[in-house]
């Protein structure tokens, strides 16, 4: 599960000046057979530490190619990396595609998506809006992209071409921190500007699911303001790019966990293998896993990206944050494992969760 898989860079695409569009070539292509949304987290050692950062696919299921965007990230590691020293012909390695960032395809229906993204957010946004525009024919989708100015949209052109294939059926909002006349479409999308979308242009009542990925205020501005005007949790998807910092009640959580003395007894499977051994209240599942040299999945240890994902089958636990896992995922005892802590004396944890 946690194994990863040589891919070789093709093409490297400029779309905006800090961000590329990588095409990759898998040795083993059904390895990355993927839905619409997935993304892919690849590792690299920089100077000794290895690092693993995810990011999404942005092509569509009938582009015939993996693709990623990578925005660069001032001071960051992977992403400054990935746009300055990568070349055609490097490998790098990548996990096989994951998430839960989209909707079963149904072709029958006539289905009516709206779609927010920020920036880089795009890119799993653009995957879904060109596989569920090809693949039911009777859907329509309005996309709304925050961008700081018109040189910082990334897929321009691309999203240009998609209206004009799919008119009628695509519509396409810009908004933009400068540079625009009207004035609803410009500044950032925050409550207010959903109240003036969705009076003005959006028809919130007829949307059958919501995709959203952006800057965590923005989802959550966004999030609210869709369900003010009707839209069940359940009809409403994020995902999240950026780590949250723990808050200040996960630290104390923390501390008081670790004056507990007694520790866990903790049975963890990973790919088939188990292995029993005693934790630390104050250590997360993902940690006890990979100090007792189990080959633990995992990416950005945040809460954020669900790479980490097992199930407990038995034993308490809390989940100190969780920005990844749906609602009837948690009831199902899944949990991600960076972010979960024993409470009870024992505990059992799968990693296959197929
Ligand atoms: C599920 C998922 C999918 C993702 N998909 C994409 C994608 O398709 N395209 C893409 O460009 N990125 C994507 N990301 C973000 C990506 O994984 C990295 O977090 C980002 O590229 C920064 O990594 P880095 O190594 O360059 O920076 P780091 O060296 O980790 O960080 C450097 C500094 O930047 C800050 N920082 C970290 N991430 C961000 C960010 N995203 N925005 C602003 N500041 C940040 C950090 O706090 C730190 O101060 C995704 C993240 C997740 C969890
Ligand atoms: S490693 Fe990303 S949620 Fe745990």
């Amino acid at each position: 599960m946690a194994q990863f898989h040589p891919l070789t860079v093709t093409d490297i695409h400029h779309t905006i000046r800090d961000a590329v569009v990588l095409t990759l070539k898998p040795e083993n292509p059904e390895i990355f057979d993927f839905k619409q949304g997935q993304y892919l987290t690849f590792k690299r050692d920089f100077d000794g530490t290895e690092l693993r950062r995810n990011y999404s696919i942005c092509a569509g299921l009938d582009d015939g190619v993996l693709r990623v965007g990578i925005k660069r990230v001032d001071g960051g590691a992977f992403s400054t990396f990935a746009n300055t020293n990568l070349k055609v012909g490097d490998t790098l390695q990548a996990m096989p595609p994951s998430g839960t960032f989209f909707t079963e395809l149904e072709p029958d229906q006539a289905k009516s998506y709206l779609g927010f993204a920020g920036g880089s957010g795009i890119t799993p946004v653009l995957s879904i809006l060109k596989t569920v525009l090809a693949r039911e024919p009777r859907a329509t989708f309005t996309l709304v992209y925050a961008n700081r100015a018109v040189n910082t949209i990334m897929f321009r052109e691309e999203l240009e071409d998609l209206k004009n294939r799919y008119m009628g059926r695509l519509t396409i909002i810009h908004v933009l921190e400068s540079g625009q006349d009207m004035e609803l479409f410009t500044g950032r999308v925050d409550q207010e500007k959903c109240e003036n979308l969705f009076k003005h242009w959006i028809d919130v009542t007829s949307v059958t699911t919501a995709f959203i990925c952006g800057p965590e205020p923005m989802m959550l501005a966004i999030a609210d303001s869709l369900k003010t005007h009707g839209l069940e949790p359940d009809q409403i998807k994020f995902e999240l790019f950026t780590e949250s910092q723990q808050g200040r009640l996960a630290k104390q959580a923390l501390a008081a966990r670790a004056a507990d003395q007694a520790g866990t007894e903790a049975q963890v499977t990973v790919e088939g293998v188990t292995r029993t051994f005693t934790m630390p209240k104050d250590q997360s599942i993902l940690e006890a896993a990979l100090d007792n040299a189990l080959d633990a999945p995992f990416a950005c240890k945040a809460g954020v990206c669900s790479t980490c994902k097992a199930r407990v089958l038995e034993g308490e636990y809390e989940m100190l944050s969780n920005h990844a896992l749906e609602d009837y995922e948690v009831e199902q005892g899944l949990v991600l494992t960076c972010q979960c802590y024993p409470l009870s004396d024992k505990i059992v944890v799968e990693y296959d969760t197929h």
